[in-house]
């Protein structure tokens, strides 16, 4: 069998590669030994806000008494929840199948191994040769010593995911992204969940400035989830009152299930680099160069196996620009003059409560970067939006350089932060400056108000706010 282009890996990286790259009219394979969408779809990004979204209708109705509206304490039907939950997953997952086949991706179940140049081994015992091969095999949760997953206290997300039960008391291991989405979604349903950070602050791995995290951190307290920092989870202990986790500090934290969240691993390892002399680095990451090919020639990487933050919309990113790469080698050209310079931004949003979203330089990166810069801030309370959804934790921030007032990041903390970075991400990304959100007018009564606002008052003339 014999194609253009032969993908390993179908989650966000891989079969968006592969969908761009049929309709550029190459012939591609697919290869995927699970299922289609990879973790993000399955195991990841859509059943967690799959699951933030369920479970903010508790912390809503319980709202709602302020509001004059009482319900009944919510019964949570966790096999129910689930299996709605899994409806999403096979619903999205159905629509990836059929943009493959109406785009003349070829796919197959199996495990694919490079085997040498231009071939990949199946586990079927067929064999694909191809001119291209991108490998986008993604990332799996470590384990650190004395905590693994097979030991049935110790959750991977997989498991948490799963949603076999809301243990009473669920220690969570690390402060980063999933171990805050996991824990926000267990605190709704019931679980009292603490958070164990050996950083002395929570999300150390994201560019994110101190009021922002204060301000989670607040929230987070208020929900009773405690976060404690500076604490190193160091080993586990069956007691007889039950499981706790030893801390580097000597202290002991009960726990009925622990959810280990302390990173994740690019799988390069089992995937036949060795056949085609490709050499991860030390932390399993594969070298690219700018058109994301890799030592080897005609071998191709992208997403969670590649430097860069482990996110789906930069995987998918990668899987278009390496798709269009691969057209420029199919048809000769040279590689689009400047292109090279292109700087890609990457928003992040992370689904706590509240949400929080990024893009670009904080304020303390853009004055540890050299710039002189502005901030602007503005706070939900003083949208009127904001007020009437009962939303009113959180702010927004642009930060900008002081001269040219080019956008040079932004932060949103708050309701529904993971779509309202949008704007900002569209700005930064083109160089537009403060007064293209300023001026550009904005639906009333709206969330994104706030940005605009933010910006104006960066320029010392927000309405809503007393400028300083
Ligand atoms: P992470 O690297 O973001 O966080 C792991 C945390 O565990 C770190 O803060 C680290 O200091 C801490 N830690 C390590 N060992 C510890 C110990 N012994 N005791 C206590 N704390 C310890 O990794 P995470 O959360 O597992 O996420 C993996 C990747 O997935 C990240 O790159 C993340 O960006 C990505 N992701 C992104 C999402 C989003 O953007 N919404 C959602 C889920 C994952």
């Amino acid at each position: 069998m014999t194609y253009d282009v032969a993908v390993i890996g179908a989650g966000p990286g891989g079969y968006v590669a592969a969908i761009r790259m049929g309709q550029l009219g190459l012939k591609v394979t697919l290869i995927e030994e699970g299922e289609l969408g990879g973790v993000c779809l399955n195991r990841g990004c859509i059943p967690t806000k799959a699951l933030y979204s369920a479970t903010k209708l508790i912390e809503r109705a319980e709202d709602a008494k302020a509001m004059g509206i009482e319900f009944t304490a919510p019964a949570i039907d966790l096999p129910k929840l689930a299996s709605w939950k899994d409806g999403v997953i096979s619903t999205l997952v159905g629509g990836i199948a059929s943009l493959l086949k109406a785009n003349g991706v070829e796919v197959f179940q199996a495990e694919g191994r490079l085997d040498g140049a231009g071939r990949v081994a199946l586990s079927t015992g067929e064999t694909i040769s191809a001119e291209s091969i991108v490998l986008a095999t993604g990332s799996s949760p470590i384990e650190i010593p004395g905590f693994s997953f097979s030991d049935p206290y110790i959750w991977s997300s997989d498991d948490a995911l799963a949603l076999t039960e809301i243990p009473q008391r669920l220690v969570v291991i690390g402060g980063g992204v999933i171990g805050l989405e996991l824990a926000t979604i267990y605190n709704r349903l019931g679980s009292a969940v603490t958070i164990l950070e050996m950083m002395p602050e929570i999300l150390p791995g994201i560019d994110l400035d101190r009021r922002t995290i204060a301000t989670l951190k607040r929230s987070l307290k208020e929900q009773k989830i405690t976060v404690r920092v500076n604490t190193a989870a160091k080993s586990i202990e069956e007691t007889s009152e039950g499981t706790v986790v030893h801390t580097a500090d000597g202290d002991a934290v009960a726990a009925d299930r622990i959810l280990l969240a302390v990173g994740r691993r690019p799988n390069s390892a089992g995937i036949g680099l060795e056949t085609v002399e490709i050499e991860p680095d030390r932390r399993g990451f594969i070298p690219v160069d700018e058109n994301l090919q890799t030592a080897a020639p005609g071998v191709y990487a992208i997403g969670d196996l590649v430097p860069g933050p482990m996110l789906a919309h930069k995987a998918s990113h990668e899987g278009v620009l390496v798709a269009e790469a691969q057209r420029r080698t199919q048809d000769q050209q040279r590689r689009r003059e400047g292109s090279d310079a292109t700087e890609w931004i990457i928003p992040q949003a992370i689904f706590t409560d509240p949400e929080v979203a990024s893009v670009g330089l904080s304020e303390k990166k853009a004055k540890e970067e050299g710039y002189d810069i502005i901030v602007g801030r503005f706070p939900y309370a003083a949208l009127g939006k904001a007020q009437g959804m009962r939303e009113t934790e959180g702010f927004f921030q642009v930060v900008a350089d002081a001269k040219s007032k080019r956008l040079l990041g932004a932060q949103i903390i708050g309701a529904e932060a993971s779509a309202l970075i949008a704007e900002a991400a569209l700005a930064v990304q083109n160089g537009l400056s403060l007064s293209a959100i300023a001026d550009g007018i904005h639906a009333h009564p709206t969330l994104p108000e706030g940005l605009k606002e933010a910006a104006e008052a960066a320029l010392g003339r927000a309405i809503h706010a007393v400028n300083r």
